[in-house]
């Protein structure tokens, strides 16, 4: 996404001028956030006394770190529980097991004033930008709201004309106005709108943000300024992320790291450099095949994975992917896919892969089960 070097803006957003950023720069590189073995299940009740009858393994043994001022990005198919574990490491959903440490506190463990000061240091950006923004509410408001539930002695945000200043500050820089906290969300584009949200959660100076599919619902072309705006604003204000995706084509230039989620679990860990080079499993390679080649001109074979993620309900046995996956089939459905679910490997360089068979995950093999799959982009159709 070539775009992505550029920033645009519209006429009626001026340059930014950025609060200031905190007096003392915390070390960069170090861990941030330490979730280990992270589980979240939801129950499902059944019968007529409404007795659970199961649950659904939404995040399954999740273990991650994200190093302070790095963006972890985490991909995967619709229902694998990306949302599910940004919102358990932020504390909105209850984790059923597992840590979640911040600058090695532990985070589920926190309870009254700790927990609230904690709160501020962790934000959320939606993908829903109109959603997530009270219609009957003023963009001073909006802001001010999270501000207001936050104030002590120190910030003096309970007095409304300090509030109105830093609502102010926060517009001019996500890159709007500062008159436009007078006006209400519908005023406002999609883009804008993700400004806004994107104020909203800054303006209490967080550590970590969690961007959970930030630009999916957004035009293309505005895409790409907000993501120059994120990649920015993480500079100015030494912010760390976990920048949610569904596909990997949104997530190449703007993540240090990326994590591959399939049913809960993640499958793969690596720079993003090394996951674009060389993938070590064949969930991760299915998705970068996926990705769309810009230029109709080009001939790409596709592999194509059969078939719905399966319910996190009642998830495969064995390795989760084994349903769906090519290599298996290829290697002629060696049994220990079906029967012994992989750990997460150590493969070298900080590369991780769930897979017994990540050795013989090459890109030759991912072409010869293209070719024999015999699908090829539509792009094929047209001449050269
Ligand atoms: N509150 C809930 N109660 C029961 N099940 C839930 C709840 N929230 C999520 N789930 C289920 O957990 C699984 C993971 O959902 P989650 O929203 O985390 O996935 P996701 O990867 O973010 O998907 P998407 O890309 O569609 O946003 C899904 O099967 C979903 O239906
Ligand atoms: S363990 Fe088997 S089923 Fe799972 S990803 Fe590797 S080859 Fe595929
Ligand atoms: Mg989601």
């Amino acid at each position: 996404m070539e775009e992505t070097a550029q920033t645009t803006m519209s006429d009626n957003q001026p340059a930014r001028s950025a609060p200031a950023a905190a007096a003392v720069a915390p070390a960069v590189g170090k861990p941030l956030i330490e979730a280990r073995d992270v589980k979240t299940y939801y129950p499902i009740y059944g019968g007529i006394l409404r007795r659970r009858v199961g649950s659904v393994y939404a995040v399954d043994g999740v273990s991650l770190t994200i190093n302070r001022g790095q963006t972890f990005g985490l991909v995967g198919e619709s229902g694998c529980g990306k949302t599910t574990l940004g919102r358990t490491i932020l504390r909105l959903e209850k984790a059923t097991a597992g840590s979640v440490t911040m600058d090695g506190q532990d985070m589920l463990a926190m309870r009254g004033p700790a927990l609230k000061r904690m709160r501020r240091r962790m934000q959320l950006i939606f993908q829903d930008p109109y959603g997530s923004l009270n219609p009957r509410m003023p963009i001073s408001d909006i802001i001010g709201e999270g501000l207001l539930a936050q104030a002590d002695a120190d910030n003096g945000w309970r007095t409304r004309t300090i509030r109105d200043k830093r609502v102010g500050d926060y517009l001019e820089a996500v890159g709007l106005r500062r008159d436009y906290a007078r006006r209400y969300p519908h005023e406002f584009s999609g883009g804008q709108r993700q400004r806004i949200g994107i104020a909203r959660a800054l303006a209490l100076a967080p550590d970590f943000v969690v961007c959970d599919e930030p630009v999916s619902a957004l035009d293309v072309s505005i895409q790409s300024q907000i993501l120059n705006l994120l990649s920015d604003l993480r500079s100015e204000f030494n912010l760390t992320y976990l920048f949610i995706a569904h596909n990997l084509s949104v997530v190449q230039y703007f993540c240090d790291r990326i994590g591959v989620m399939y049913l809960g679990k993640l499958v793969e860990v690596a720079t993003t450099d090394a996951l674009y080079e060389k993938p070590l499993h064949p969930y991760s390679v299915a998705l970068l095949s996926a990705i769309p080649v810009p230029d109709p001109r080009v001939r790409k074979k596709r592999l194509v994975l059969r078939g719905d993620v399966p319910s996190p309900a009642n998830p495969p046995s064995g390795c989760r992917f084994h349903t769906r996956c090519w290599l298996r089939e290829k290697l002629g459905n060696p049994e220990q896919c079906s029967t012994i679910d992989p750990p997460l490997r150590d493969m070298g360089g900080g590369q991780m892969a769930a897979c017994h068979f990540a050795e013989q995950v090459t890109k030759q093999a991912a072409q010869e089960v293209a070719s024999t799959q015999s699908v090829i982009e539509a792009a094929t159709e047209l001449p050269d």
